[in-house]
C-alpha cells in the first residue's frame, strides 16, 4: 500500500492530534510505503505571520519525528518543498467544478458566518487533491472531518482520467479510529479552536496545572460513578495499560475517590508516557542541521515520485511533448 497523509502547522500538537491522528501515521509506516509532510501551504490560509509558520513548521518536524516517525521507514518532508504539486494543483484547477467547491465545509462555513473567504480557501481541496495524486497513494488516513476533501479529490481524478486516459490512481480514505475522539479539558473534542488542549510537549508544569483545571462533576466523593462517561477517566484510559484502566474503572464504580487522585495519576502516567519522545525532542532540538537533511531528503524522495506523476499528466493533458 502506498499511504499518504498531510498535517498542518497551525500550532503545537495536542493530545487529540497524537491519539487521533499522528500514533496511526507510525503504525502505518511499518508495512507499506509511506509519505508524510507537513502542510504549510495549507497553513498559509490560516497563519498569516512568516516567523510563526516557519517555527511551526519545524516544531511539528520535531514532534513527529520525536514520537517514532522514522525518515527510514516513512518519507517525511516539507509541502512547499515539492514545487511539482502546486503545478500539479493548477491543472487540476482547471476542470475543477465551482460548485463541488462551493459545496466543501471550510469554505461553506466561513461563508455561513460572513467571514470573508479568499480563493486559498475556496481552492484548498484542490490542492490537498494534487498532494494525494502526486503520490499514486491508495490509503490517505484521515479524521472524519477530512472526508469529503477525499471525495472530492476522487472525483477530480476520475472526471481527469476519463477525459485524459488513466493517469492518476483513485485513493480511498482511512477514517481514523472512532475511539480516538480525545475529549479536551472541558469535555468537549479537543481542538486548538476550543482552547481546550493540552500540548503533547507542554511543559510539565503547565501540563499539570490544565490537568488541574479538568471540568469535573460535584456529584459527593462517595458516590458511585460510571468512568466510560467521564472525560476524566477517557483521557486516563490513553496512557494507562489495560490492567490500570481496569483497577481505575473499579475504583470510579466504587466511588469514595477524589478527582484530584485522578488527575494526578493522569499527570504521572501522562508524564511518563511521553517520556522518551520528550528527551529526544530535546536532542533534537539541538541538531537542527540533522532535522532539516532529514526534510531535504524526504523532499527529494518526494519529488522523484511527484515528478513523475506529474510528467505524466502534463502529457496526457498536452502542455508536454511525449
Ligand atoms: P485541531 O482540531 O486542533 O485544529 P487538526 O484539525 O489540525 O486539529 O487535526 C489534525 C489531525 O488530528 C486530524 O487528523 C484530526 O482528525 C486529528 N485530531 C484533532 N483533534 C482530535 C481529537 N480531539 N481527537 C481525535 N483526533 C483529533
Ligand atoms: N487538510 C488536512 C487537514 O487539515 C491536511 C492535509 C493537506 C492533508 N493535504 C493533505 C491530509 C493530503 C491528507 C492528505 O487535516
Amino acid at each position: 500500500m502506498r499511504i499518504l497523509s498531510g498535517i498542518q502547522p497551525t500550532g503545537r500538537f495536542h493530545w487529540g492530534n497524537y491519539f487521533g491522528a499522528i500514533r496511526q501515521y507510525i503504525a502505518l509506516q511499518e508495512d507499506n510505503e509511506a509519505y508524510y509532510f507537513i502542510a504549510n501551504l495549507h497553513a498559509l490560509t490560516t497563519v498569516r505571520d512568516p516567523e510563526q509558520l516557519r517555527q511551526a513548521t519545524l516544531d511539528s518536524a520535531l514532534d513527529l519525528l520525536a514520537l517514532g516517525l522514522d525518515p527510514e521507514k516513512a518519507t517525511l518532508f516539507v509541502q512547499s518543498d515539492v514545487p511539482e504539486v502546486s503545478e500539479l494543483c493548477w491543472i487540476l484547477m482547471t476542470g475543477a467544478p465551482m460548485g463541488l467547491l462551493e459545496r466543501c465545509h471550510a469554505y461553506k462555513e466561513k461563508k455561513a458566518k460572513g467571514a470573508p473567504a479568499d480563493a486559498g480557501l475556496f481552492t484548498y481541496p484542490v490542492l490537498m487533491a494534487a498532494d494525494i495524486l502526486a503520490y499514486d497513494a491508495n490509503l490517505v488516513p484521515v479524521g472524519e472531518d477530512q472526508v469529503q476533501h477525499i471525495e472530492v479529490c476522487r472525483d477530480l481524478a476520475r472526471s481527469f482520467n476519463s477525459h485524459f486516459g488513466e493517469v492518476f490512481v483513485l485513493p480511498e480514505s482511512h477514517v481514523l479510529s472512532e475511539s480516538a475522539k480525545v475529549p479536551g479539558t472541558d469535555g468537549e473534542k479537543m481542538s486548538k479552536s476550543y482552547r481546550n488542549t493540552i500540548e503533547l510537549f507542554e511543559d510539565p508544569k503547565s501540563m499539570r496545572k490544565k490537568i488541574s483545571r479538568i471540568a469535573t462533576d460535584s456529584r459527593p466523593m462517595d458516590q458511585p460513578k460510571d468512568p466510560e462517561s467521564d472525560h476524566l477517566y477517557q483521557l486516563y484510559s490513553l496512557f494507562a495499560d489495560t490492567a490500570d484502566r481496569e483497577a481505575m474503572a473499579s475504583t470510579y464504580r466504587q466511588g469514595g475517590f477524589s478527582y484530584g487522585m485522578v488527575k494526578k495519576t493522569l499527570a504521572d502516567a501522562a508524564d511518563q508516557f511521553f517520556a522518551e519522545a520528550r528527551q529526544r525532542r530535546a536532542e533534537l532540538a539541538n541538531d537542527p542541521d540533522r532535522v532539516h537533511e532529514i526534510l531535504a531528503d524526504g523532499a527529494n524522495r518526494a519529488r522523484r515520485k511527484a515528478g513523475e506523476v506529474l510528467a505524466r499528466a502534463q502529457q496526457a493533458c498536452g502542455i508536454r511533448s511525449l
